[in-house]
């Protein structure tokens, strides 16, 4: 077996801490796996902007595009102006790897942690299919008249049928291989957003057809939101652009859990995939031993489903949920009963 390449950028925040545990999993869990791996660690975030002047050093991208997968703790520093590092690194990352999906699950573990009154982990089993490489994020946009009374800002909604269409198609494959419920909500906004999501719904149901196992759905983005809530149990997959797949899966990490707990993929299933827990550095929690680190084990997982690696992607992910079952008195940080190293050992023990 070839040694699987891994690159770590730990980041900023909470971020070195959940990492360092999902590295003491990873290493347990590719001993017991015998799965054969080298890391090594880009430093980039806050810190380097501050010392460097700029987010990532030249050539990154082209570093990181030699790798067979990318683990990321957190971008995001109180010292740095929100924009700069997550356009800088987190998106600069996603976009310069074609990574055009995210891959979100949304998994309850343990009835308690649900913050929905009578729901349990039966209800709440669905995974999100993010696009990520275009919509609001593409950064088109311009001021006319700027800091002037008659200022106008715009912000452009780019979807491309090509890229619109790679992101269906992987959300039916995805469905099929899921082979749960077989079905697939398109999440829009076709009652307004009359250009885009009429692009969308037109590639959606042309690309159906291809799939007659598959069931297809669509739901408006805001009644979206009310189903997570009310009849989450309605969801296998859900396929949305990247502004919606961003807003809904905050929602979703909640309905799990909390961020504790939510990871996700950003993926190019031709070339170098990047994992990451979807939550942020949480500075006022950084170097206290207090966060919780399985979003970053849950990402871990993913990479290693990612890798092929599937007994061992298993194992983590058996390994969480005992121990979110038994052991955890919350997923919030401070409030988990065990500090951060703890959990990744009890993790460890229970591989
Ligand atoms: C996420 C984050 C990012 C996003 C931010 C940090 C740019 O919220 O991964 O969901 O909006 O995609
Ligand atoms: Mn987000």
């Amino acid at each position: 077996m070839p040694v699987k390449k891994i690159a770590v950028i730990p980041g900023d925040g909470t971020g070195p801490e959940v990492i360092r545990e999902g590295l003491k999993v990873l290493e347990a869990v590719s001993k017991k796996f015998s799965i054969k791996y080298e890391t090594q660690i880009f430093s980039f975030g806050g810190e380097y902007y501050l010392k460097n002047k700029i987010p990532m050093p030249e050539g990154a991208i082209d570093e990181l595009k030699g790798f067979d997968a990318i683990y990321l703790g957190a971008i995001g520093h109180p010292k740095v102006k929100p924009g700069i590092l997550e356009q800088g690194i987190l998106l600069k990352l996603r976009f310069g790897l074609d990574q055009y999906i995210n891959l979100r699950p949304v998994k309850l573990y343990n009835d308690s942690f649900c913050p929905l009154k009578d729901k349990t982990s039966a209800d709440i089993d669905f995974v999100v299919v993010r696009e990520n490489s275009e919509g609001l994020y593409k950064g088109m946009g311009e001021f006319i008249n700027k800091g002037k009374k008659d200022e106008v800002a715009k912000q452009i909604s780019y979807n491309t049928r090509q890229g619109v269409e790679r992101c269906i198609r992987y959300a039916f494959e995805y469905t099929k291989k899921r082979n749960l419920r077989k079905k697939l909500t398109l999440c829009g906004k076709t009652n307004v957003l009359t250009y885009a999501w009429d692009l969308w719904e037109r590639t959606f149901n042309e690309v159906a057809k291809d799939y007659p196992d598959i069931t297809t759905d669509y739901a408006h983005v805001d009644a979206t939101c009310m189903w997570m809530v009310k009849n989450p149990e309605w969801f296998d997959v859900i396929v949305t652009d990247n502004m919606f797949g961003d807003i809904i899966t905050d929602l979703g990490a909640m309905i799990q859990g909390g961020m504790g707990i939510a990871a996700g993929g950003n993926i190019n299933p031709f070339g170098v995939s990047m994992f990451e827990p979807i939550g942020g550095s949480a500075p006022k929690y950084t170097d206290k031993n207090v966060i919780n680190p399985l979003a970053a084990i849950c990402a871990l997982g993913m990479l290693l489903e990612e890798l092929k690696e599937l007994k061992a992607a298993q194992a983590v992910e058996n390994a969480v949920i005992k121990i979110v079952q038994t052991k955890l008195k919350s997923l919030a940080a401070g409030r988990m009963g065990f500090s951060t190293s703890e959990v990744g050992d009890l993790v460890v023990d229970n591989l």
